[in-house]
C-alpha cells in the first residue's frame, strides 16, 4: 500500500490573518522533520494533516484516503501527539495507557497495545502506578508519546515531541522513533535542529506560513555553502564591543550562527550573503547553518 501523506495547496486563514499560504508537503515512509521558528505555522499544518482541523483551502491525502471524506479511516491508522494535550491526571500511568488502548479499539493483551510494553519503551516502567498528576513535565511528555505510538499506527504525527525531555531522554526518543519509522510514515515538528539532523531522511523548513526549503539534512546544510564565515576577536575586543557588535553585524552582514569562547579569544560564526570584513570562509556547514540561511537571508539569490 502506498503510505505517502500528501498535502497540496494548503492555506489556513483566521479572520483576515493568513497563517498558512499554499503549502505543499509530501511525507514519505521514514522520518520527515518539520522545522520552523515559533509561530511559523507548524502546529497549524500538523493539525490539518492529523484531521484535527479543516484547511481553508487545499487537499490532504494519505495513501488512497482523502480528507475530509475518509477522516475516520485516516484516524484508524494515525497516532498523534498534539503540542498541547490534556492527560487524565487522576489516572495512573498504566491506567491511562489502558484507557488509550480501549479508545483505539485495541486489546491490551496484544503486544502493540500492551500498556507495560509502552511504559518500558519510554522508560516509565517504574512509574506505572504513579498518578499522572504526580509525574514531572518530561515524564508526562513521555507518556503522551507512548499514547501516540501505541497500536503501532502506520502514520505517526508528533508536534514538538521532545519538548521538556532531558538529554538522555532525547537520545532514547531518537532511537525509539528510528525503530518505529522502519514500518511507518513519521512526521515530527520541532524548532530544535539537532532533534532531526541525524534521524530524518527529509526535512521541510517552514517560515511565516510557507515551506521555504525542503531536502535531505545534507542538502539543506549545503544551502550555507559559500555563506558561512568566522571572525576571531580577542577577548579584550569582544568585551569592549559585545554590547553593539551583534546588532551592527546582524544588520550589515547576515546573522550570527554561534559564538564560541576560546582560550585566545572569541570565535564568531556568521551566515551572510556577502563576505563580512576580516572574516574567514568556513567549509562544511551544518544543518543549523543551512536553516539560518533559509529563514533569515534573502532567498531570491
Ligand atoms: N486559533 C487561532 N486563531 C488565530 N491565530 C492563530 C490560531 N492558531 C494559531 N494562530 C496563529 O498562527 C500562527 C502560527 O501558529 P502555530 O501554532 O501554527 O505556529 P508554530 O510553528 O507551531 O509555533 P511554535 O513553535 O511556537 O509551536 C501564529 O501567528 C499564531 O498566532
Ligand atoms: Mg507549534
Amino acid at each position: 500500500m502506498d503510505k505517502e501523506l500528501v498535502a497540496q495547496g494548503i492555506s489556513k486563514r483566521y479572520g483576515r490573518k493568513t497563517v498558512l499560504d499554499h503549502v505543499d508537503l509530501a511525507v514519505q515512509p521514514g522520518i520527515h522533520g518539520l522545522l520552523g521558528n515559533n509561530g511559523a505555522g507548524k502546529s497549524t499544518l500538523i493539525k490539518i494533516l492529523a484531521t484535527a482541523a479543516p484547511p481553508s483551502q487545499g487537499s490532504v491525502q494519505y495513501g488512497t484516503l482523502q480528507r475530509p471524506r475518509n477522516d475516520h479511516q485516516i484516524r484508524q491508522q494515525l497516532g498523534y501527539l498534539p503540542q498541547q494535550y490534556g492527560l487524565l491526571e487522576h489516572l495512573t500511568a498504566r491506567e491511562y495507557l489502558l484507557y488509550a488502548a480501549r479508545m483505539k479499539g485495541g486489546s491490551p493483551k496484544s503486544d502493540v497495545f500492551s500498556p507495560d510494553k509502552w511504559l518500558r519503551q519510554v522508560g516509565l516502567q517504574d512509574y506505572a502506578s504513579r498518578r499522572i498528576r504526580g509525574l514531572s513535565g518530561g515524564m508526562k511528555q513521555r507518556l503522551a508519546i507512548a499514547q501516540a505510538m501505541m497500536g503501532a499506527p502506520s502514520l505517526l504525527i508528533l508536534d514538538e515531541p521532545t519538548a521538556g525531555l532531558d538529554p538522555d531522554e532525547r537520545v532514547r526518543f531518537r532511537n525509539l522513533i528510528q525503530e518505529f519509522s522502519r514500518e511507518a510514515t513519521v512526521l515530527l515538528s520541532t524548532h530544535i535542529v539537532s532533534d532531526v539532523e541525524h534521524i530524518a531522511q527529509h526535512i521541510s523548513i517552514m517560515h511565516r506560513g510557507h515551506i521555504v526549503a525542503h531536502g535531505s539534512p545534507e542538502e539543506l546544510a549545503n544551502r550555507a555553502v559559500g555563506r558561512l564565515y568566522e571572525i576571531m576577536l580577542s577577548t579584550a575586543d569582544w568585551e569592549f564591543q559585545r554590547a553593539t557588535w551583534m546588532d551592527r553585524h546582524e544588520l550589515t552582514h547576515g546573522v550570527v550562527a554561534g559564538i564560541i569562547q576560546e582560550l585566545g579569544g572569541v570565535r564568531i560564526r556568521l551566515v551572510s550573503d556577502t563576505p563580512p570584513p576580516n572574516a574567514t570562509p568556513v567549509d562544511e556547514p551544518g544543518l543549523e547553518d543551512g536553516y539560518l540561511v533559509c529563514t533569515t537571508l534573502d532567498l531570491s539569490r
